[in-house]
This record gives C-alpha cells, structure tokens and sequence, in this order.
C-alpha cells in the first residue's frame, strides 16, 4: 500500500507517517518546511522516520506539485499539511493561509480527480470551523461559523474536498480534530509553551480567566482515526469531529502538568485573545459508529509523555 501525507514533517504528519510505516505502508512525505516555527524542530520530527525503509520525503511546497505522477499507484492521501495558528492569521499574513490552507488543497483536489486509482483523501480539519459552537458537546451538524480567519481557510478548504467529492466523486472524508497534543506538538501551541516555560523557569501567560475549555486528543488517537478513515466504509463524502473524550478548564490543565511534572507556574494573565473559541467540545458519536472510533489516552496520561518529551527540546 502507498500513501502520501502531505505535512509529514509537521507535529501530527510526523507520527502518522510513523504509524504508517510500521503497518507496511509504503510512504511519501511532503512538506515545504514553512518557517512558522523552526526547521530545527521538523527535521528533530523527521528523525526516525528518516531512518526507516519505506519513508521518502519530498522537500515541495504543495502548489508546486506535479500531482499526476506523484499519485500514480497511491491509494490514500492523508493531507496534513496547512499554515496553522489562530492567532497568527489576522493582519498582514492572512496570503499565506489563503496559500497552504487553501490554493495547496485545491491543487491537490484537482490531482486526485484525475488519479482514479486513489481511493480515499483523509483531510486534517479542525474545531475552529464551528468557533463559538451553538451547542456542547457539538455536533457535526451545528452550524459552521469559524471565529478566526484560519478557522475561515480551514472551513474553506474542507467545503472545497465536498464539492469535489459531489462534482467529480473525489472520495474525500473530513476529521475536525479538536486540540491534537502530545510529544512534538507545535512550539506556538499552549501545552508547548507551557512545558518548555516550566523547564526554562520563565512566565507563562495564560489568556483570559483560565475557565475557557478545551477538548484535548492525544496526538494517537488522532492517527488511530486517520487511519480509520483511509479504509472505513461509509466514510466517503463525511466530517467526522476527532475529540479526546471529556472537556477540561485551562485552569484543569495547567494544574494537572504542574502535578506530572512536579514544578509550579508562575502565571502572567492577559485577556482572552481574539479569534479563541471559549468552549471547545466535540460529539464523537458518529466517528465512534463509523470509524470505530474509541479515544485511548486520559489527558493525564498524555500530558505525562509530553512532559517526557519535553525534557529533550533544545533550550
Ligand atoms: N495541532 C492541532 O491541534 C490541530 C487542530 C486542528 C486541526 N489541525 C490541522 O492538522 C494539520 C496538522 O497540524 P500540525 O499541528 O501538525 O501542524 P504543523 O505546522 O506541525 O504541520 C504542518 C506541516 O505542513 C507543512 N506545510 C504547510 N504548507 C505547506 C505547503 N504548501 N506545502 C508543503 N508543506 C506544507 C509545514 O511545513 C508543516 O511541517 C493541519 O492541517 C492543521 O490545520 C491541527
């Protein structure tokens, strides 16, 4: 079996490409490197992939992609790749979502329509598209009103893979994922943050009242339902909301990652940011009856592997 994943030297590309290659898959990473955090940190994701046979990477931004003999004998596209970060994605640098969220999958779209052989495009959404959601724990069904630019690109691009799969019977399937974390989570994201500041003894700032909450999915199983949907019949042509099983306050967690790691924050708060949702919450009941869906990993027990992790980031 030969896969791409698009973003395979992101946080979430790197451990699915990892996944995939321990099943027999034979896989080809994409990634431009985009300098929305440094290579550094992807090339540390890369570095076990790069050692095992079945791996290839291919150094490209997506637009740029001859897609016609890359998807030549590919059965599945797991597309990853995306210019991510709600807060970056006001102002000036709003092209580059435009760019890698959207341009890069309508691209891809078009190649995988005249690639019959593929059978399934599993493409990376996210919570933001519902922003504020009209409803807890949210449905698949509620009404998609993104609070954030890149929530817009990453709707966007998700109503794109429908058209094409309504067009021209591209067999796309959608996973919202809502907050993926685990070892090499992104630095701009607040688990992140929040571990390296405890090993750097340095401040951390904690946007708004801390009573926000989240969903957290450990980074597994977002890639146990990745790879759920590369062969799930009825999957084709559906979003599917991808959460780690219960709702925690930010207060939750900074109290939880102060007790795995057996240090003390020292907190700055500042107000909530524009563009964060207050409530995050996903319904996982039509992922868990499609794909088998069934999240594995207690927040505590991920914050513990990433807090282990986390004492091998350079300083
Ligand atoms: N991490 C989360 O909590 C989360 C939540 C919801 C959705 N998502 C989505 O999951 C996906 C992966 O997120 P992540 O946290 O691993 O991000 P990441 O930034 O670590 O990985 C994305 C990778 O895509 C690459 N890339 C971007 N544009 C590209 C292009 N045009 N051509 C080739 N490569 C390109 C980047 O260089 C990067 O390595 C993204 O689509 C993101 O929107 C993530």
């Amino acid at each position: 079996m030969y896969a791409i994943v698009t973003g395979a030297a992101g946080f979430i590309g790197s451990h699915l490409s990892e996944r995939l290659v321990s099943q027999g898959w034979e896989v080809l990473g994409i990634d431009s490197f985009e300098p929305f955090y440094p290579r550094a940190l992807k090339e540390a994701n890369l570095a076990k992939l790069r050692q095992m046979t079945g791996f290839r990477l291919l150094e490209v931004d997506l637009v740029e992609v001859d897609w016609s003999s890359l998807l030549r004998n590919c059965q599945v596209v797991f597309h990853q790749a995306a210019q991510a970060g709600v807060r970056s994605s006001w102002g000036d640098q709003f092209g580059d979502y435009l760019h890698h969220n959207l341009l890069a999958t309508q691209r891809l779209l078009e190649g995988v329509r005249q690639s019959p052989g593929v059978a399934r495009v599993v493409f990376a959404s996210s919570s933001s598209i519902y922003g504020d959601a009209e409803s807890l724990p949210t449905l698949e069904t509620a009404s998609l009103q993104p609070v954030s630019p890149y929530g817009v690109t990453k709707l966007a691009a998700e109503r794109l893979g429908f058209v094409y799969h309504r067009s021209f019977g591209v067999p796309f399937t959608a996973l919202r994922y809502f907050t993926v974390y685990g070892p090499r989570q992104r630095p701009d994201m607040a688990f992140h943050r929040f571990m390296r500041a405890l090993r750097t003894e340095t401040p951390i700032d904690v946007y708004g009242d801390g009573g926000q909450t989240r969903d957290f999915t450990f980074v597994s199983d977002a890639i146990a339902a990745n790879l759920a949907a590369a062969t799930a019949d009825g999957a084709v042509g559906e979003a599917f909301n991808i959460g780690g099983g219960s709702r925690v306050t930010l207060a939750e967690v900074l109290t939880t990652i102060e007790q795995v790691s057996g240090r003390t924050f020292e907190r700055r708060t500042g107000p909530a940011q524009p563009g964060d949702a207050r409530h995050t919450s996903a319904d996982t009941s039509k992922a868990a009856h499609i794909l088998g869906y069934a999240p594995q990993v207690a927040l505590r027990d991920g914050l513990t592997a990433m807090w282990a992790w986390s004492g091998d980031l350079p300083q």
